[in-house]
């Protein structure tokens, strides 16, 4: 997510229907059929404004994680050189509706962007220099891309989101060892969460292990509580001192979601609105899952 404050708005009768037909919302599903209801917030909450999400929740949220899986698997069995970002974009949107789930990036973020410009497709798709929110279009996958592919579903309301980098056909050997690094670098923060843990112990994990290999970590975006809404409190920095930050406690979740660039940590974003770029072209990968702190450590419920 882009760092700042998040909010979440309804649907109002002029905007694109939920259900993705392109439609609006009053010529569509408005009085007909509704989206499922969003739970309502759990009421223990702490002082920094940070879900700690209830039993109920929490079944909801593993399910949502499963389905964000799957489909993730499913992209995995697919995803070749010779098919588009748009084809990708149909798989997740087609699948997602025939489990009986929303995607959660189609018309996100009303208001936001240039013009206020909501994201227009189900998933998104970013190749090579690409950081994150790349939109799916007509380019080609070839060999020697890399790509990473995030996917956001919602079930009965709930949230679960992860990303995964492909490597397609041959690339460099330099270039697979980003990929495969910034797979660590999120395999370290994760091993940072646990009740009575601080949100910078994970970000200082990841930075160490990323700056040691002569990679920067992306500052301008960063993982969030995740669940009830698609991007909550806290932020999850990918940099920082371990013992500061937000303390972790037992039914938190929330995505730990490096990006991590060859080159320099800038990035920019395109007249699109939303594509964001490394400033200097060097290649950015990027790997996502949401977790849920238990009270021993934590779960990955995307894996
Ligand atoms: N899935 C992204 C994240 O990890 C957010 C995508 S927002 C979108 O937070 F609008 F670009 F889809
Ligand atoms: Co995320
Ligand atoms: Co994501």
């Amino acid at each position: 997510m882009k760092k700042g404050p998040e909010s979440s708005k309804e649907l109002s009768r002029n905007d694109p229907c939920w259900c993705g037909s392109g439609k609006k919302f009053k010529k569509c599903h408005l009085g007909r059929e509704q989206p499922p209801p969003r739970p309502k917030a759990s009421v223990s909450q702490n002082p920094r404004r940070i879900l700690i999400k209830t039993e109920e929740q929490l079944e909801g949220i593993r399910k949502s994680s499963r389905l964000t899986r799957d489909l993730l698997d499913m992209i995995e069995d697919r995803i070749e050189a010779g098919i588009s970002t748009n084809q990708i974009n149909e798989w997740v949107h087609e699948e997602t509706l025939a489990q009986g789930a929303i995607p959660a990036p189609l018309n996100y973020g009303r208001g936001k962007g240039p013009r206020g410009r909501p994201f227009p497709k189900s998933v998104c798709t970013s190749i090579n220099e690409v950081i994150c929110h790349g939109i799916p279009n007509e380019q080609i996958l070839v060999d020697g891309d890399i790509i990473n592919v995030d996917v956001t579903c919602i079930v009965d309301g709930y949230f679960g989101d992860a990303s995964r980098m492909f490597i397609i056909g041959e690339v460099p050997d330099a270039t697979r060892k980003l990929v495969e690094e910034t797979r660590k670098c999120l395999e370290l923060g994760i091993a940072q969460v646990r009740p009575g843990g601080k949100t910078g112990d994970i970000g200082h994990a990841i930075q160490t292990h990323a700056e040691s290999l002569g990679y920067s970590v992306v500052r301008d975006f960063c993982g969030h509580g995740v669940g009830v809404e698609f991007h909550e409190a806290p932020q999850i920095l990918h940099y920082g001192s371990p013992g500061t930050g937000d303390l972790m406690q037992e039914n938190m979740v929330f995505t730990i979601e490096p990006m991590i660039n060859m080159g320099r940590p800038e990035s920019r974003i395109l007249g699109d609105g939303w594509t964001a770029v490394t400033v200097d072209g060097s290649l950015s990968a990027q790997w996502e899952h949401t977790i849920h702190v238990t009270g021993e450590g934590c779960q990955v419920l995307t894996g």
